[in-house]
């Protein structure tokens, strides 16, 4: 049942004492890499880097491609700890594994969490290559009853009702729209609406339509319930979406949406991502 595969404060606080005693370093920024944005932990300097399998208490990683560790270091010398590798739930994690790496970096002191993922462009305007910054989302798993916060709620985490209207911090997209400019890629940043389904399957053309008709600009499998968990115990939250490709709403197309082209994109703007990240960084 869902109470048994949920975590107990005792539990994530075994594992942020752990990494506390593990490092020296006090990151107050934290990211979460998407599926073929993991580079960006190569660029930290002083690496320290743990094997979510030596973690104690930590889910641990199955999908090719997730190196699976959590990397700490400094990034423009600033202290940060990066996810090499997230969980999804369509790998067949309940929803509160998804998010456990969350509340271990509030309890080692994180104050801001930066996510990123690759997504379909739902926008027509959008091209393929497009950086959208997350300004609000879809919680369509929520929908269904698997949002991460179902069941007891434990009050040093965060309140039992939370709000979500703010989800993605003001400033942060403020700082993040200023850097694009500074570093030459604003004119290929966007602003938009994350959606997430479940997965693993791609969307029908019947439900891209109802996405676009609900606002959605972007969709992916991930991100939302790491979100939620995160705004639950206050860290201010920046999310990136790099738009992989477009979805197909013509029945006429050949196009299809396939896991290469996903993973071809991001290899050609990773770098803008990491710089765009690295360079924001400096001014949390
Ligand atoms: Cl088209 N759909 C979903 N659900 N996730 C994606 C995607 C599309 N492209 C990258 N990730």
């Amino acid at each position: 049942t869902q109470s048994q595969c949920r975590s107990s404060y005792d539990d994530y606080k075994e594992t942020a004492d752990w990494l506390l005693a593990q490092t020296k370093q006090r990151p107050k920024v934290a990211i979460i890499c998407g599926s073929g944005l993991g580079g960006l932990a190569d660029l930290l300097q002083d690496k320290r880097k743990f094997s979510y399998k030596d973690i104690p208490r930590f889910p641990t990683s199955t999908v090719q491609g997730h190196a699976g560790q959590l990397v700490f270091g400094t990034l423009q010398g600033r202290e940060c700890v990066c996810m090499q590798g997230r969980f999804h739930f369509y790998e067949g994690y309940d929803i509160n594994t998804v998010t456990y790496p969350v509340r271990v970096f509030f309890l080692i002191g994180v104050e801001t969490l930066i996510v990123t993922n690759a997504a379909g462009g739902l926008n027509g305007t959008y091209n393929i290559g497009d950086i959208m910054l997350i300004k609000d989302h879809i919680n369509m798993p929520g929908f269904a009853g698997q949002n991460p916060l179902c069941g007891h709620n434990d009050e040093r985490f965060g309140v039992r009702f939370p709000c979500m209207s703010d989800a993605y911090d003001c400033e942060l997209r403020a700082l993040a729209k200023q850097t694009a400019v500074e570093q030459d890629c604003d004119s290929f940043l966007q602003e938009g609406v994350y959606c997430m389904l479940a997965g693993p399957t791609f969307e029908t053309i019947a439900e891209c339509k109802v996405l676009q008709t609900l606002g959605a600009d972007a969709v992916g499998m991930s991100t939302v319930p790491e979100v939620v968990v995160a705004r639950h115990c206050n860290l201010r939250v920046l999310g990136l979406s790099l738009i992989t490709n477009k979805v197909v709403t013509d029945y006429d197309s050949k196009e299809k949406a396939n896991h290469e082209e996903v993973l071809a994109t991001t290899k050609h703007r990773t770098q803008d991502l990491q710089r765009l990240v690295s360079n924001l960084i400096t001014k949390i």
